[in-house]
């Protein structure tokens, strides 16, 4: 791991530009995107016209808050093309995000946009640490996924030279890595816990490995799995924010020198806050969903779109742009249970603090009666022993004095649990609909 303290940020004018430029920059491309998708976008149009409001009503970034919310009922409603905002022939490129049932959510790119994007991922990739010249092993998967291309297209950018082996085989993942050296390693934080075990069994020392950087990402992981990662492998652990319909990886990225949150790539990008319940905007530094802008897309605008993320927004610390808190869990993955209301990244930090159990878990819920059971289903470390019953005992106090329920947990032999070679699937949800 190379050290912090003689480490020179490679830094993009605009990142640390005043906060006045950074505002009149973003006035002026909101116009442009309101504008753009009023013009071009039936189902803008509609919805503006609804709301009462046209794109002259702005007249400062706050004006924003007039404008309707967009949610993925309004891609889906216009699936497939419906939300684009040029003709057909422009888009160079469609992605979707996969979504549990029936059809995805699709989004589009022009050229000009691909272009940005792996400006911005290639900005993240600079601010994880990277460098020309390094080489980037990029595990998330390709396809209609944005990680693998975005995170493609950004190391490209950079100047990495990329090696695009997208997400499973972990046996060979962990040859290649031993093989072609990589500096930088760009995986969901889940599937870097099977890459890990996956050294152990092949007899290579992790801390031995090339890699001296990761950027995890799409899906929560917290600070103590950040410690996991980066003791075991002796790397830079850094958080990389995205979604599909805002453009994909590359919206928000930590930097290596603070790692205190992740900076919103703000000249493209503006974040609000608000009240999941009544829509209000909420001040920084309040917790609440995060709602983004797009400001310089072309194929598909994007107006406040409800991202489901619950976060904060923090002021600029390694850069003027702001910052988001770690996201800690999606609204939807809030589970519910006996009215007590619980995120997975609880149970997580609880259960890195044991040493005699790994770092990977699920979480079952049943229902008994009208009683809602939950239980967590953990792995013994490896040579563990008698220790991981007693962990186990020891978590399921821990979850019960600090979230005030009880749960069962399993203690599960290592390997245990199913792997997945992209995001973790942390809840599985047994309980009756309805
Ligand atoms: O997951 C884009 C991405 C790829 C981001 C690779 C980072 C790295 P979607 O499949 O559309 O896009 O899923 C977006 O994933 O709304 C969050 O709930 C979650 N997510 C993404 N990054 C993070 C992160 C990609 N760093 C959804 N921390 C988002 C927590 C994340 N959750």
């Amino acid at each position: 791991m190379f050290s912090i303290s003689t480490y020179k940020p490679l830094i993009d004018p605009i990142e640390t530009a005043s906060r006045d430029e950074i505002a009149a920059l973003q006035l002026g491309r909101l116009k442009w995107s309101l504008d753009h998708a009023w013009r071009n976008v039936p189902a803008y149009r509609a919805k503006f016209d609804a709301a009462g409001v046209h794109p002259d009503d702005l007249r400062s970034l706050a004006d924003l808050a007039k404008f309707p919310f967009t949610t993925k009922a309004d891609l889906r409603d216009n699936y497939p093309f419906g939300m684009f905002a040029v003709p057909r022939e422009q888009v160079v490129r469609i992605h979707g995000s996969s979504g549990t049932t029936g059809k995805p959510t699709v989004v589009g790119y022009t050229a000009g946009d691909i272009q940005i994007w792996a400006d911005v991922v290639a900005r993240s990739l600079r601010a994880s640490g990277a460098r020309p010249g390094m080489i980037a092993h990029v595990a998330y998967g390709y396809g209609l996924f944005t990680g693998g291309l975005g995170a493609h297209y950004g190391a490209e950018k950079l100047g990495c030279t990329v090696i695009p082996i997208s997400g499973g085989m972990t046996e060979r993942q962990v040859q290649l890595i031993q093989d072609f050296r990589p500096d930088i390693i760009m995986v969901t934080p889940s599937y870097m816990l099977a890459i890990l075990d996956e050294f152990r069994k092949a007899g290579f020392d992790p801390r031995g490995s090339s890699l001296q950087i990761g950027i995890f990402g799409a899906e929560p992981w917290t600070n103590a799995m950040r410690g996991e990662i980066e003791q075991s492998f002796d790397m830079h652990a850094v958080d990389i924010y995205g979604l599909s319909e805002v453009i994909g990886p590359g919206v928000a990225n930590e930097c290596v020198e603070t790692k205190d949150g992740l900076h919103i790539w703000e000249d493209h990008f503006y974040p609000e806050i608000i009240d999941p319940e009544t829509g209000a905007v909420l001040p920084d530094g309040e917790k609440g969903e995060l709602v983004f802008t797009a400001l310089t897309k072309e194929a598909m605008p994007i107006i406040r779109y409800r991202t489901r993320d619950l976060t904060r927004l923090l002021p600029g610390t390694a850069r003027s742009m702001r910052r988001m808190e770690k996201v800690t869990g999606r609204s939807d993955d809030m589970m519910i249970v006996r009215g007590v209301n619980v995120f997975p990244t609880q149970i997580e930090e609880m259960l890195l603090t044991l040493d005699a159990l790994s770092a990977h878990y699920q979480i079952v819920l049943t229902r008994e009666g009208r009683m809602d059971e939950m239980a967590v289903k953990v792995e013994a470390r490896p040579g563990a022993g008698e220790a991981a019953s007693a962990a186990g005992k020891l978590l399921g106090q821990r979850i019960k004095d600090k979230i005030g329920i009880s749960a069962r947990i399993d203690v599960l032999p290592p390997d245990g649990i199913e792997r997945s070679a992209g995001k973790a699937r942390r809840i599985v949800d047994q309980r009756p609909k309805g």
